[in-house]
């Protein structure tokens, strides 16, 4: 495998703000994707098995009632071991680079090692700590639809999990993106309340420009954060804690003072490592400074 096939894109649950509204992606009526389609270049793209899977697992979301138990996912023995493959490659990097939020949470959800985690177990898990609930999604979904569900305490997470053909890459948010970014890090109540004050926010923004500011200012903390911790820089963003080649991008990364206004108007490319990243002096006052900003939205 290629060093660069390696590296885990920078996925997000975040999309593209641009990549969307595609006629070849019917969405359903609530704004959510119906469609699994991956591109020639997806490692799974010549796999029919894995494809197959991929439906049946978007079928799951097709159907879901928001509020039920999610359905488990059909995965494989292969899978799972995909599953271990990316934790222990993750383990010792998150206690080197992962915000103590980050350690706190992971031990307090627990997520196995053995197995891919059902959503349905980590969402009641997460609900425990902070009420915040995981539903289904067959993959990304409208920005709106996505940031807004975060004010009713919902997270939509693809329940997928990349190809075993390359398990430190994949082009788009899967599992263990939702899972050990998202999910472990909605158990900080913290990190659960910038969540749904972000979706509050989005839903107070009418303008295109304002809600691309705000995914912006997303994409700069809840996804790609860093603080300092005791001198050294920390992750608390999903984005980073997810990936092992983010979390080592993160230490050649342009560090910027934490800034929300210029955060919100800095771009990015989701098809690389982040080359800048905007560091909070302690994750107390990063949770500060967003909540004030959020509340002050618009
Ligand atoms: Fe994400």
């Amino acid at each position: 495998m290629l060093q660069e096939q390696q590296r885990q894109l920078s996925n997000t649950s975040l999309p593209d703000i641009t990549a969307h509204g595609d006629a070849a992606c019917p969405t359903l009526s609530n704004g959510r994707r119906a469609l699994v389609e991956l591109d020639p270049d997806h490692p799974g793209f010549r796999d029919l098995a894995y494809r197959a899977r991929r439906d049946e697992i978007a079928e799951i979301a097709l159907h879901y009632e928001p509020g039920a138990p999610v359905p488990d996912a059909p995965y494989t023995d292969e899978e799972h071991q995909l599953w271990r493959t990316v934790r222990d490659a993750l383990a010792p990097r998150h206690e080197s680079h992962a915000c103590a939020e980050y350690l706190t949470c992971v031990r307090q959800i627990n997520l196995s090692r053995e197995h891919i985690p059902q959503l349905r177990e980590v969402s009641e898990k997460v609900r425990a700590f902070s009420g915040f609930r995981l539903e289904p999604v067959g993959g990304l979904v409208a920005p709106r639809v996505f940031l807004e569900s975060l004010a009713n305490g919902v997270f939509l997470s693809t329940q997928y999990i990349r190809h075993h053909s390359t398990p430190l890459y994949t082009p788009e948010p899967d599992v263990v993106h939702e899972l050990l970014g998202h999910a472990v890090l909605l158990a900080s109540e913290p990190v659960a309340e910038l969540n749904r004050l972000v979706g509050e926010a989005v839903r107070r923004t009418t303008s295109d420009e304002a809600l691309e500011r705000l995914a912006r200012v997303y994409w700069f903390t809840i996804e790609f954060g860093i603080v300092r911790e005791a001198g050294e820089v920390k992750a608390y963003g999903a984005g980073l804690v997810s990936s092992a080649g983010e979390l080592e991008a993160m230490r050649r990364a342009e560090l910027r003072p934490l800034d929300l206004e210029a955060a919100s108007r800095q771009e990015f490319d989701t098809t690389d490592y982040q080359p800048v990243l905007f560091c909070a002096d302690s994750f107390e006052s990063m949770f500060e400074n967003l909540r004030d900003y959020l509340l002050r939205w618009p």
